[in-house]
C-alpha cells in the first residue's frame, strides 16, 4: 500500500474533446433531462391533486417519480456542465456525494418495485384482502421499510468504499461516480473490506428479485385463469406498466454489474450506464402514463374479478 495516494479530485469519463460533440453530448442530455423533469412532474402533479388516485398503487407510483426525478438530477446535470465546460473533474466530496444518492435512490427504488410488486399481487390474487393487507399503515411502512433500507445500504457502502486508499490513480471509466468504478481503484490488499458489504447487498438484491419473479409467477396463474377476454385483458393492463419498469431497471442492472469482466468495454460500459441511470428516469413515465387510463378503467371496473374469486 506504500503508492497508495489521496486526491482532492477525480476524473469523469469525458463524452468527447471535440467542442461539437460535447455541445451535441450536452443538448442530448438536456433534452433528456427536461423530459424527465416534465413527466416525473406531471405525474407528481396528477397523483397529488387528483383524489381518485389516492390509491396505494399510485402512491408507490408517487415514490417512483420522486426517486427518478433524484436519480437524474444526481448523475446527468454534473455531465452536461462538464461538457459545457470542457473538464472531466468532480471534487473528491462531490464523487463521494454522487456515490452515495445515486446508491441510496437506487437501491430504494429496487425495494419500492418490489413493494408494488407485491401490492399487484395483492390485488390480482386476494382481492378481498386487499383493502387490509394495503390499508394506509402497511403502506406507509412499507415505504419507509424501503427508503431505510436504500439509506442504510447507501450509507454502508460509501462510508466503506471512500474509507479505502486509493492505488491505481483517480480516473473514473463512467460518466458519473459509482461503486463498481471506484472499487476499480481501490489498492489490491483492501478489496476485501468492501466485499462483505457486497455480499450483504447481493443476497438482498437476489432476495428481492426471487419475490418479485414469485409474484409473477402468481400472477399470472391466477389471470392465465380467468375466462373472459376481457377480464384477462384488463388484469394484464394492471400490472405491465409494471413488469414493464421492473425488467428495464433489473435487466440492465443485473447485466451492468453481473456481466463478465471479458465483454467489458468503454463503451459497451458508457452505453449500459446510460441505459440503467439515465432513459429509465425519462422513460417510467411515459410507460405509466400510457396506460393511465387503462389503469383507471381496469380498477372501476375490479368487482368481476372480486366476484371470479369467490367461485
Ligand atoms: C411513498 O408512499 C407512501 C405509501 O403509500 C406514502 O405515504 C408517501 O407519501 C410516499 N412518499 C413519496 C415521497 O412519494
Amino acid at each position: 500500500m506504500s503508492n497508495s495516494s489521496s486526491f482532492n479530485e477525480f476524473l469523469l469519463l469525458a463524452f468527447s474533446d471535440t467542442r461539437e460533440l460535447q455541445l451535441l453530448h450536452f443538448s442530448l442530455f438536456l433534452g433528456i433531462y427536461l423530459a424527465s423533469l416534465l413527466g416525473n412532474g406531471l405525474i407528481i402533479t396528477a397523483i397529488v391533486c387528483d383524489h381518485h388516485l389516492h390509491t396505494p398503487m399510485f402512491f408507490f407510483l408517487l415514490n417512483l417519480s420522486v426517486l427518478d426525478l433524484g436519480t437524474i438530477s444526481t448523475t446527468v446535470p454534473k455531465s452536461m456542465a462538464n461538457s459545457l465546460w470542457n473538464t472531466s473533474a468532480i471534487s473528491y466530496l462531490g464523487c463521494a456525494a454522487q456515490v452515495f444518492h445515486f446508491t441510496f435512490l437506487l437501491s430504494t427504488e429496487y425495494s419500492v418495485l418490489t413493494v408494488m410488486a407485491y401490492d399487484r399481487y395483492v390485488a390480482i390474487c386476494r382481492p378481498l384482502h386487499y383493502g387490509t393487507l394495503m390499508n394506509h399503515r402497511a403502506c406507509v411502512r412499507m415505504a419507509a421499510a424501503a427508503w431505510a433500507s436504500g439509506f442504510l445500504n447507501a450509507f454502508l457502502h460509501t462510508t466503506n468504499t471512500f474509507s479505502i486508499p486509493l492505488c491505481q490513480g483517480n480516473t473514473v471509466d463512467q460518466f458519473f461516480c459509482e461503486i463498481p468504478q471506484i472499487l476499480k481503484l481501490l489498492c489490491a490488499g483492501s478489496y476485501f473490506r468492501e466485499a462483505g458489504a457486497l455480499v450483504v447487498t447481493i443476497c438482498l438484491v437476489f432476495g428481492c428479485f426471487i419475490f418479485i419473479v414469485q409474484s409473477y409467477v402468481q400472477i399470472f396463474t391466477v389471470v392465465l385463469r380467468i375466462p373472459s377476454e376481457q377480464g384477462r385483458h384488463k388484469a394484464f393492463s394492471m400490472c405491465l406498466p409494471h413488469l414493464a419498469v421492473v425488467s428495464l431497471f433489473v435487466g440492465t442492472v443485473i447485466f451492468a454489474y453481473l456481466k463478465p469482466p471479458s465483454i467489458s468495454s468503454p463503451f459497451l460500459d458508457l452505453v449500459l450506464s446510460v441505459l440503467y441511470a439515465v432513459v429509465p428516469p425519462a422513460v417510467n413515465p411515459l410507460i405509466y402514463s400510457m396506460r393511465n387510463k387503462e389503469l383507471k378503467n381496469a380498477l372501476k371496473e375490479f368487482t368481476p374479478l372480486v366476484l371470479l374469486q369467490q367461485q
